[in-house]
């Protein structure tokens, strides 16, 4: 079977350089948006007059019997289909002869290959912000279910002030709406059409890029042939996004490795989303909440190596390029993934409201409370800071708790005290944005409003 480009050469290529070459094992995932393009670029010819209104028809036809045989198994692939762009033009070929010849008029895989793979990550693209939707939405709902609930809040990973375990869980839900936002900032860039650039240069036929654009339903088409078919920032940007998400999904998951200890207990993992040991019978593992720590390590490898591979290229095309699709296609998938797992193992995990209380319940974590109860009553915070610092250094050297210290202290007396009574430390923290539950009702109503906002967005994003 000839390469596409035989008419060149003398004699066959290397069984070497094809095994090195080849890209098809992973680049067959683009045989769907392939053929949509390649039927744009069909219409494109005929509007152009360069193929006429039966010929289109033919190939057309053609296109349909190959995805037809994609679809159900019965397309044969041959050692020189080095790509799928290649495989699919090869059989067109092969079932329309002549006409099916005619497809890559104007066209090159260079100005092919960039257009698929913007179709795919747009469609990508669009189905990973849906996912981070859904756990956004699992996070509000744990947030809503939580109520009054408290854990200790740390700085450090040293407890500092509690804070409403709804509050906590909403955290993760804003970095989860920037990587949403992120997503759709990058989808407008992905969003433009490449085909018609031809190899780096255009074509001297009439072919109309903005036509095809429209077709294919892109924002617009590019202005620059070169930049055209060299360009993958769009790569390297969806990347870094889906990167950054899986960060976030990662420190998630640390935090479940965490609370799910013997040592926190704050939360317990349904068994559906553990798993045990092979040698000790007592375990039960977080390995869905490592995972997500874990592959976050490999999705920061993918934004590595796009980074890596355009550095130093010149214009334009080069085949360094062809190395885009593994690290992206494999970033959307743990990405994607990690999020369905995230989502499953947050919304069936059981949080130990007790255990949680009974950690934040220590009285030094109303220590700024006291110092800011002296500050009400005119004392320079420094000051206070100082005071109440020494109480706490007296309760820890032993005898006193730091409780009776404040209630025979000149400065307090009973009503600081009950400052530190169980539960109340985390209802003086009002300021709007807060971690008590007076800020916390407006931040539900934001969440809410957010995630719808952005619920419509992704919605109306081209797929
Ligand atoms: N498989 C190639 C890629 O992914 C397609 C483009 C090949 N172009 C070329 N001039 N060899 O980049």
């Amino acid at each position: 079977m000839p390469t596409l480009w035989h008419g060149r050469f003398d004699g066959e290529p290397d069984e070497a350089l094809l095994a090195y070459t080849v890209s098809l094992p992973f680049d067959v995932r683009l045989a769907e948006v392939d053929l949509v393009a390649s039927r744009a670029h069909v219409r494109g010819l005929l509007r152009a007059a360069v193929i006429d209104g039966a010929e289109s028809e033919l190939i057309l036809g053609g296109l349909d019997q190959v995805e037809a045989e994609l679809a159900d198994g019965t397309f044969i692939f041959v050692p020189a289909d080095e790509d799928i762009h290649t495989a699919v033009e090869r059989r067109l070929t092969e079932l329309t002869g002549d006409v099916g010849a005619k497809l890559h008029t104007g066209r090159s895989r260079n100005d092919q290959v960039a257009t698929d793979l913007r179709l795919y990550t747009r469609a990508a693209v669009v189905g990973v912000a849906e996912g981070a939707l859904n756990l956004q939405q699992v996070l509000l709902d744990q947030a809503r279910a939580a109520g009054q609930s408290y854990l200790p809040g740390y700085t450090h990973l040293q407890r500092a002030q509690p804070v409403l375990l709804a509050h906590h869980l909403l955290a993760h839900f804003w970095a989860l709406s920037r990587d949403v936002d992120r997503l759709c900032e990058a989808h407008a860039r992905v969003n433009i059409s490449p085909l018609g650039a031809g190899a780096l240069a255009g074509t001297s036929l009439p072919l109309d890029p903005h036509a095809t654009a429209r077709d294919l339903g892109f924002a617009g088409a590019f202005h620059n042939s070169l930049d055209a078919v060299s360009d993958r920032d769009f790569v390297a940007e969806v990347i870094f996004s889906l990167a950054l998400c899986g960060v976030h999904l990662s420190r998630m998951g640390e935090e479940f490795v965490l609370f799910s200890s013997d040592e926190f207990g704050f939360v317990t993992l349904d068994d559906a989303w553990s798993t045990g040991s092979s040698m000790l019978p007592q375990k039960k593992n977080p390995d869905v909440a490592e995972l997500a720590r874990g592959k976050a390590g490999r999705v920061i490898g993918d934004l590595t190596t796009i980074l890596v591979v355009l550095k130093g290229l010149p214009l334009a095309y080069n085949r360094d390029l062809q190395e885009d699709k593994e690290p992206l296609f494999d970033a959307i998938d743990q990405v994607s993934l990690g999020l369905t797992a995230m989502s499953g193992l947050l919304a069936s995990t059981t949080f130990n409201h007790g255990v949680m209380a009974q950690a934040a319940d220590t009285p030094a974590g109303a220590a700024v409370d006291l110092a800011e109860y002296l500050v009400s009553q005119g004392v320079p915070f420094r000051t206070a800071h100082t005071i109440v610092g020494g109480l706490v250094r007296q309760s820890l050297s032993g005898g006193e708790t730091l409780r009776s210290l404040v209630e025979s202290h000149p400065d307090f007396g009973g009503e600081a005290a009950a400052i530190l009574d169980a539960g109340v430390p985390v209802t003086r923290r009002t300021s709007p944005g807060g971690a008590g539950p007076v800020p916390l009702e407006a931040q539900l109503i934001a969440a809410a409003e957010a995630l719808s906002v952005a619920r419509q967005r992704v919605a109306s994003l081209q797929r």
